[in-house]
């Protein structure tokens, strides 16, 4: 890629340079997006002279990061380079040495910051530690794009809860399920397809216990290319031990399990369920007698879930959106009609009027041959 050289004087070219270089810097670390949890997926892209001399990015825990993997790339032509990077360098010795080291070491002339770290090891430090070696730093460089990008690391660091992406496949008159329960299937191969690059790019996928026993779900990511390491914790929210172990979901060749579950369920069952070889934890019950939401999200951030993925149904995706723990709403709409009778998207008490009513920001609208992929986050829930 060749850039004006030296630096634009006019302020808006050098902008409009910095935030192409802070894109390209965005594409660099999707290639880590199924890889890196529960460390962040980040990019960095070098430039000396008008032109990209390195890239990195950062595959995985324990793997150096982005910016050292384009140090290293660049050698001798990282001196005097400005390092575009999505997330603020760390500054502290974890499973690899801090990263505004490197850049010290290398001479870089200048750094541009996507966003700070929250993460309380960095959340700062990290830019001044380069300021204070006389590195130049832009931070906030396309601040909006690199949020987005970095939303699932960003929440769990923040609030210490996995990011709650709420999956669900409808009729075109929002119906989740026929009368008989039936669901399989109201979309195309291809948003079914699509289903499991979200899976890929989570890190838990979790079910009700109603969905556990009507659709015998084995929840694996299959089909996708670069595939992550591990599949997915499959989590199952059975607060009556309804679930017995016959099905895939306690197939533990596929995939490790975790049932979440309460005080209440008999001692048979939860021996039977660790006996096939899942985890057990009790989670406390909210005033509505139903496991506690909050605490199953927290507890998946605790064990390094930075996205979870909640494939319904109707009851466990009301709860969650009443709660507000929805962060981004994935709705693919097929071209079948199923009428009143037909399983809503969301169960439960509704909004009394439409003053009330949950209100979802759209972001993508994407074809997916007969069916649309609906992609929002969440405003206010109802
Ligand atoms: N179209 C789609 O995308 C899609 C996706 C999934 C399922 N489905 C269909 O939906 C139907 C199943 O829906 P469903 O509503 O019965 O199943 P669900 O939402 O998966 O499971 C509901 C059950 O989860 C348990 N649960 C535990 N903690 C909860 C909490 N805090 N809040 C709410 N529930 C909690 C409850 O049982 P306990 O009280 O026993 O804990 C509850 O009855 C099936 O017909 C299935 O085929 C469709």
């Amino acid at each position: 890629m060749l850039l004006e050289t030296p630096r634009p004087a006019n302020r808006a070219v050098a902008e409009a340079e910095d935030h192409l270089l802070m894109r390209r810097a965005l594409v660099v670390a999707e290639r880590g997006r199924r890889t890196a949890a529960p460390n962040p997926w980040v990019g960095c892209v070098l430039v000396r002279d008008g032109q990209v001399v390195a890239e990195g990015f950062h595959r995985r825990a324990g793997e150096p990061h982005a910016e050292a993997r384009a140090l290293a790339a660049a050698g001798e032509r990282a001196r005097g380079s400005t390092a575009y990077v999505t997330l603020e360098p760390c500054a502290h010795f974890g499973r690899t040495p801090p990263c505004v080291d490197g850049l010290i070491a290398a001479a870089v002339r200048r750094v541009v910051i996507g966003v700070l770290d929250p993460d309380p090891r960095v959340a700062g430090r990290g830019v001044a530690r380069l300021r204070a070696a006389g590195i130049e730093v832009s931070q906030d460089v396309l601040a909006s794009e690199v949020v987005d990008s970095l939303a699932p690391y960003l929440h769990q660091r923040r609030t210490g809860r996995a990011f709650c992406v709420l999956k669900s496949a409808m009729s075109l008159d929002g119906r989740t399920a026929a009368a008989d329960g039936t669901s399989k299937w109201i979309t195309s191969s291809a948003a079914r397809a699509d289903v499991h690059g979200l899976r890929a790019e989570s890190q838990a996928v979790v079910v009700g216990s109603g969905t556990a026993l009507a659709d015998q779900p084995s929840l694996t990511v299959r089909n996708v290319d670069n595939l992550p390491d591990r599949q997915p914790l499959r989590v199952l929210l059975d607060g009556r031990g309804s679930v017995p172990t016959g099905g895939p979901l306690f197939d533990r060749r596929l995939a490790p399990t975790l049932v979440m579950t309460s005080s209440r369920v008999l001692r048979s069952r939860l021996r039977e369920w660790e006996a096939a070889g899942a985890e057990v934890v009790e989670a406390p019950l909210s005033p509505d007698g139903r496991l506690d939401l909050e605490f199953v999200l927290c507890e998946l951030g605790r064990r390094g879930v930075l996205q979870a993925l909640v494939e319904g149904g109707a009851t466990l995706a009301g709860a969650l959106v009443r709660a507000g723990l929805v962060n981004r709403l994935v709705v693919y709409v097929g071209p079948k009609t199923l009428g009143e009778d037909g399983r809503p998207l969301l169960a439960g008490p509704s909004p009394r009027s439409l003053n009330d009513a949950g209100l979802w920001r759209l972001n993508a609208v994407t074809q997916l041959e007969s069916d649309v992929r609906l992609d929002y986050t969440a405003e206010t829930a109802a």
